[in-house]
């Protein structure tokens, strides 16, 4: 499918003055909003998601005394009751396999000066640092930041593969909030800060 055929707004589409007064823009300027999508649908929904902004969060496993983490802007609330979450990991990721055995994992949301441990469980080069400074580490539970924005033990209790990634739901059990309300936020290709 041609993905600009999709999205674009035909002048003729477009929505027409009402009779409240308020006008629609000229056809012009609903052209040139959409001139940068091309016919790569692809291509195309990697520049819609750069338009994304997400808050970053490093997900945390614990499995046979081993810690485990990724950095994953995938995250979103499902539902308040219960309280959940899903998160989505890549089936390349080293955790992925071990996220399908865990009864937990927790969900890190960091923040806007903790980008340095963002880039670190982003980058396997870096795996030794991982947990090396300011985490809770006893492997009865997932390995919780303690300075995080944010952190929420969640059970386990569903998964779905889909494309190159698993979807986990997790159903929220225990929250730590950090005072201050700046978290890290990922948009096009950089991090930066919203408060
Ligand atoms: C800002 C940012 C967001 C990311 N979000 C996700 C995500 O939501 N899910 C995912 O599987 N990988 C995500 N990644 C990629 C993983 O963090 C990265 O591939 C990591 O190295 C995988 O862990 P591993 O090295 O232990 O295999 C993201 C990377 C960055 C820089």
């Amino acid at each position: 499918m041609n993905a600009a055929a999709a999205i674009a707004f035909p002048a003729a589409a477009a929505p027409a003055a009402s009779d409240s007064g308020c006008q629609r823009p000229a056809a012009a300027s609903w052209l040139r909003a959409v001139s940068s999508i091309d016919d790569d649908l692809p291509d195309a929904f990697r520049q819609a998601m750069r338009r994304v902004a997400s808050t970053v969060n490093v997900i945390t496993i614990c499995v046979g005394g081993e810690p485990m983490g990724i950095t994953a802007t995938a995250m979103s609330s499902i539902s308040m009751d219960p309280p959940s979450l899903l998160v989505c990991i890549n089936r390349t990721a080293a955790m992925h396999g071990r996220m399908e055995d865990v009864s937990h994992f927790r969900v890190n949301v960091l923040h806007r000066d903790q980008e340095q441990v963002a880039q670190i469980f982003a980058d396997r080069k870096h795996q030794a640092l991982r947990f090396a400074d300011g985490w809770t580490v006893d492997c009865e539970r997932p390995p919780r930041l303690v300075d995080a924005q944010a952190s929420l033990l969640c059970r386990r209790i569903d998964h779905h593969r889909f494309g190159t990634h698993s979807i986990f739901i997790g159903q929220v059990e225990e929250v730590a909030v950090r005072d201050d309300v700046a978290p890290l936020v990922y948009i096009n290709g950089r991090y930066g800060g919203a408060s």
